[in-house]
């Protein structure tokens, strides 16, 4: 497993990223390797002493230079005042990584109306606040080679029972990277997302499974590759998208899961379980014959 940088220096040299959620999790570990490789970062959330807080440590450990805003990404009004702002600031946007999401674990009639809301007017209604407001923006002032990143789950494409809120919202911001990656390329707007399988974070792990219940599910059982994603390694292959170097790729997910998904779709794969002696005797068993 890898726990190196993969692009070269400079890779974004010069590139605004505006990523919402930045300052914690996932979003802050993306935004920290995008610093070292010479981009600016604007980031929001709700909390102005988390953002704050991010800020002031990934710039001492990364350099660079990174603009906090206090912005509820449910509020579109918000979320024009964190662009502006942001213009104001850096007189440009490059990038735009939609990471901003909220999400918990409940059998879904325990849900009530309100409840449901909450997760899709983060994930769904969020992402298309901040896509419409940043895109809007760059099409009017005819600006070419943009990229907006979004982050799904590998369970926006299967679905999954006791998220069903997240699962719902995450399948429609998949939907909407498909969808604008073809209409809005005539404006040099590309758009990819990263469904990512399971990477430790406070906010995933801790938050939506409280207590033991990581160290009772065994969740690194449930990935073929038996652990965990690590943060560079995320990290590594959102810099690859917002890069350059990714030029030519649009309207792509790619999934991050170690094969996580995989386990759980094919029928026969709990025959993982099978020893290599029971294998002989079933290659025996079922020959042609007997
Ligand atoms: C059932 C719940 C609930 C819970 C809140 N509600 N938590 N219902 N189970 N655990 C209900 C409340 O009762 C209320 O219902 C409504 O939801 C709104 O609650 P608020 O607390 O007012 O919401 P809000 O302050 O907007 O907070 C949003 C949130 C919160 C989603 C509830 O958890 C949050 O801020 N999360 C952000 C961080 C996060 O979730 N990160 C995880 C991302 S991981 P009423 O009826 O009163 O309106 C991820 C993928 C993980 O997305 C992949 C798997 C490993
Ligand atoms: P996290 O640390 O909880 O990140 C969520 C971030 O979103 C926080 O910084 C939070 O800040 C911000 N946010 C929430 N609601 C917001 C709102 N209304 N307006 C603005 N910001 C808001 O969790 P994470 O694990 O890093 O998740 C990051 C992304 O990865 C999410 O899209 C998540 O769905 C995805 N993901 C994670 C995993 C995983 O295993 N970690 C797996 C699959 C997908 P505030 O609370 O201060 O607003």
């Amino acid at each position: 497993m890898s726990q190196e940088g993969m692009l070269r220096e400079g890779a974004l040299k010069d590139k605004v990223i505006v990523i919402t959620g930045g300052g914690t999790g996932l979003g802050r570990a993306m935004g920290s390797y995008f610093l070292e490789l010479g981009a600016k970062l604007a980031i929001c959330g709700r909390r102005k002493e988390v953002l704050e807080k991010a800020a002031s440590e990934m710039m001492e450990a990364h350099g660079s230079e990174v603009f906090t805003f206090p912005c509820d990404v449910r509020k579109y009004d918000e979320v024009e005042a964190f662009r502006d702002a942001t213009l104001a600031h850096y007189g440009k946007v490059d990038v735009l990584l939609n990471n901003a999401a909220g999400n918990f674990i409940s059998p879904t009639e325990r849900l009530s109306p309100g409840a449901f809301d909450a997760v899709i007017d983060i994930v769904l209604k969020g992402t298309k606040n901040c896509t419409l407001a940043f895109g809007k923006n760059w099409i009017q002032k005819e600006e070419k080679n943009k990229v907006v990143l979004s982050i799904t789950t590998t369970y926006a494409a299967t679905g999954s029972a006791f998220v069903v809120p997240s699962a719902m919202a995450k399948a429609g911001v998949s939907a909407m990277t498909r969808s604008l990656a073809v209409e809005w390329a005539r404006y040099g707007i590309r758009f990819n997302a990263i469904a990512p399988g399971p990477f430790p974070t406070e906010g995933a792990w801790s938050r939506l499974l409280p207590g033991d219940i990581p160290d009772m599910l065994k969740i690194e059982n449930q990935v073929p590759l038996k652990r965990a994603g690590t943060m560079q390694e995320l990290a590594n292959l959102a810099a690859f998208l917002v890069s350059d170097f990714a030029a030519y790729m649009n309207g792509e997910i790619v999934t991050i899961d170690g094969g996580e998904w995989l386990l759980g779709a094919g029928e026969l794969n709990f025959l993982e379980a099978v020893p290599d002696e029971m294998w002989d005797w079933i290659g025996e068993a079922t020959r042609k014959g007997k």
